[in-house]
């Protein structure tokens, strides 16, 4: 922030750059600073020529409508996600925008929130790097990307006003990690600040949030927006660090009134301006638009890509052969529902597009396999309800046919921006439509698309095979038919995990909250963290997805080059005979069960494309902020001593090699003081040879003839200072000498290198009421 007050420029006009001009608009100023054009975002561009709005009522300019974020995130690719940022940013400045407002990054962790189809995982190891390459993707064409929602936003159940009650350990490790890779690895140009608040405070109006830790601690140069119409107060959220709020409330006046009034200093809006001057330098110069030819060459590109992304984004949870499907016997195939011919695509809301051209898994799968070998029944209505004739007429084609390939889905109307679902079930007319399909077919597929999880316990013993197909975008009908067919074979892996029961997941309890609070009791047990933890069963396990061949994992080695520094290396061989894509993933978590810490954690990850036979050798770093965990007392990340075990594999739950690594920990000396407790002090390597001093004390003292080691342990959740309440003999004094004995035996370990002191952080709490 400048020290200096900038008085050249009126405060009237620094205080109007600090608000939109319209919906889409910044306020720009000639000679000053330009206004930059904003589009939603994240899976296409909504560029609205007339009127706006930021609920996905009016229409925009037709757009290529790649899969959303529920879809590329089970893409597990991060090369796949930058390719499709660069063509969304190509396709954003052909229609002059400036930053596109995605990727929508929060964590899932309910599977009930609406606005789990844009969001990419309940992980944030691979939110966080599917989000920096889509932003670096999206910034390589030279428009700016926008990350969002910041933060803790995780439901839609009265997103304006809840307050997201959550501990430190949670925000740190799960909720702000992922933005705190993506600000510091691919420097988006945008923050979104969200709409709900964290612990009390708004989001927009945080200070601790928008300026120390964003800015002071992650080193974010770029400008902060609001969320639409999240500012409930723009003084406070121009002094929390909020730079632009979106779209405009006519408040400019409140702003100078605060300056005059000495309440807001005229500093914050002269670092608005630089910010914005400095996106502006980042930029360039306004868009040109393109010609219409050039346009639709961008168009046709992206159609194409957006088919490659969504054939890699569909999840085979189940398959016992039937699949792919063998053209050479298939002479009558059945094709059963509504989302066949009508697909569900994208999710409702402000992420809404329209869509250059939707394609059908219909009309592509009797393109491909002949009119005379496809009879489609719709078995349900649009809506997802069905009616008797409908299902009867579907039983008959599947009775005649070959195969029946049944999809099922939510309908539109229950998943969306705006609100949560209150259950995973599909519509009971869909399911009992399967029953009786099932009863009477010889081989039975399932499709589904949702964008969110739905539970399938209940009726995947009816299905031969089960395609998890989200919202594929407007390629989806396209890509599915490839995956069918064995055009391609399926690559997609779960980013989050379909459980048995809604009752089963951590959220349950107190999801979505009520009375304007949510309270997240599950902690850091988010999603898969929690059911490996408690070995509860699962119905697919985070990480789980099939293909057309099988894989072998062998060869796992662990060497150290450094301290606190691993590469993990193992081979993959494609043991089948169709060509194939695995996903090796690698978790860690601590040998020793620490209750308070999930079992492993996703760490790393790696997609590898196998020929029949071919074996590959991968290697895997391993560093220290992988073992690292939030220190809420201490505010800062520590790496524990102990035992970590290693698990490399093909899902959260199917490890196929293990090992374990050691860390001394971070060699941090914490300052000791007179509240640390005596298992702080015996963990510390000063403390430890300072306290001997006094135990040797007591034990003089003829209160103990000797410490016997269950004393010791009782003691050890003691702070120091209560000792003096035991009647040991250890006065103020005794307290005082050990703390500046310890001080100086820590100085000189310091000083001679061995360990170093924590850097600085403050915790959430610090700066709230
Ligand atoms: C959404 C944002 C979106 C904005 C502009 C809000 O309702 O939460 O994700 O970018 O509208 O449309």
């Amino acid at each position: 922030m400048p020290d200096q007050k900038d008085r050249s420029i009126p405060i009237e006009l620094k205080a109007s750059l600090t608000s939109g001009s319209g919906t889409w608009h910044s306020t720009g100023a000639p000679g000053l600073v330009r206004p930059f054009l904003l589009a939603d975002g994240p899976h296409g561009v909504r560029r609205q020529r007339t009127g706006g709005d930021a609920l996905g009522i009016g229409d925009s300019v037709p757009a290529t409508c790649f899969p959303p974020g529920v879809a590329l995130g089970s893409t597990w690719d991060p090369e796949l996600v930058r390719r499709v940022g660069a063509a969304l940013g190509q396709e954003a400045a052909a229609l002059e925008v400036d930053v596109l407002l995605g990727p929508g990054m929060n964590i899932k962790r309910s599977p009930l929130g609406g606005r789990n189809f844009e969001y990419l995982s309940e992980d944030p190891h691979l939110t966080g790097r599917l989000a920096a390459a889509y932003v670096e993707g999206v910034q390589s064409s030279g428009v700016g990307a926008c990350v969002k929602h910041f933060a803790v936003n995780n439901q839609e159940t009265d997103r304006m006003r809840v307050s997201a009650e959550v501990d430190q350990r949670a925000l740190r490790e799960i909720y702000l990690r992922a933005f705190e890779h993506v600000v510091k690895a691919a420097r988006p140009a945008m923050v979104m600040s969200a709409y709900n608040r964290i612990n009390g405070v708004p989001a927009s109006e945080d200070h601790w949030l928008l300026t120390r830790l964003l800015r002071e601690e992650w080193g974010f140069d770029g400008v902060v927006v609001s969320d639409w119409g999240a500012v409930d107060d723009r003084v406070a959220a121009l002094r929390a660090g909020l730079d632009l709020e979106m779209p405009p409330t006519g408040t400019d006046g409140e702003v100078v009134a605060a300056v005059d009034r000495g309440e807001l200093d005229e500093s914050a809006l002269d670092a608005v301006v630089d910010r914005l001057r400095r996106l502006e330098a980042r930029l360039g110069g306004a868009k040109e638009p393109a010609s219409e030819p050039e346009l639709a060459a961008i168009r046709d590109r992206n159609a194409d890509l957006a088919r490659e992304a969504a054939a890699q984004a569909a999840v085979l949870l189940t398959n016992d052969g039937v699949l792919p499907l063998d053209r050479s016997s298939l002479d009558s195939v059945a094709v059963i529902g509504e989302f066949a011919r009508t697909p569900r695509f994208q999710g409702g809301g402000s992420s809404r597009i329209v869509p250059t051209g939707v394609s059908s898994a219909l009309d592509a799968l009797t393109r491909r396999l002949g009119a005379d070998v496809v009879r489609f029944a719709p078995g349900y209505t649009v809506d997802g309800s069905g009616d008797d004739a409908l299902a009867l007429a579907a039983v008959e084609a599947a009775r005649a046919a070959h195969v029946a390939v049944v999809f099922l889905g939510l309908p539109e109307h229950a998943e969306s921006e705006g609100f949560d679902r209150t259950t995973l079930d599909l519509p009971t007319d869909q399911v009992s439509l399967l029953e009786r399909v099932a009863a009477v077919a010889p081989r039975v597929v399932v499709v589904l698309s949702n964008g969110g999880v739905v539970s399938v316990a209940e009726w995947r013993h009816h299905a031969n095979a089960i395609l998890e197909g989200w919202l594929l975008g407007q390629a989806g009908g396209e890509a599915t038919a490839d995956l069918l067919l064995g055009d391609r074979a399926p690559s997609g892996r779960l980013a989050e995990t379909i459980p048995l029961r809604l009752e089963d997941h951590p959220s349950y309890p107190t999801f979505p909250g009520a009375d304007g609070i949510s309270v997240y009791g599950e902690s850091v047990h988010v999603g898969y963290r929690y059911f490996d933890t408690v070995d509860r069963p699962v119905a697919f396990p985070f990480g789980h997805g099939l293909t057309y061949t099988r894989f072998e994992y062998s060869d796992l080695r662990v060497v150290a080059p450094a301290e606190n520094s691993w590469e993990v290396t193992f081979s993959v061989t494609n043991t089948g005979d169709r060509d194939g894509r695995e996903v090796a993933q690698l978790y860690v978590g601590p040998v020793e069960d620490q209750p308070t810490r999930p079992r492993a954690e996703l760490r790393g990850f790696v997609a590898l494309d196998l020929r029949p036979g071919e074996t590959t050798t991968v290697t895997l770093p391993l560093t220290a902020t992988d073992l690292q965990t939030w220190d809420a007392r201490g505010q800062r990340w520590t790496v524990r001593p102990g035992d970590y075990a290693v698990h490399v594999g093909a899902s959260s739950r199917d490890v196929r090699l293990r090992t374990t690594v050691h860390s001394d920990g971070d060699r941090v000396l914490a300052p000791l003081t007179a509240q640390s407790t005596i298992a702080e002090w015996r963990a510390d390597p000063a403390g430890r040879q300072v306290l001997a001093t006094l135990l040797d004390r007591v034990s003089r003292s003829g209160l103990a003839s000797s410490v016997a080691p269950e004393l010791v342990r009782m003691f050890l959740s003691i702070p120091l200072d209560k000792l003096r309440s035991f009647g040991l003999g250890v006065t103020s004094a005794t307290v005082a000498e050990l703390v500046r004995e310890a001080g100086a035996r820590q100085a000189e370990l310091l000083a001679a290198g061995a360990y170093r002191r924590p850097g600085a952080a403050r915790n959430h709490s610090q700066e709230t009421p």
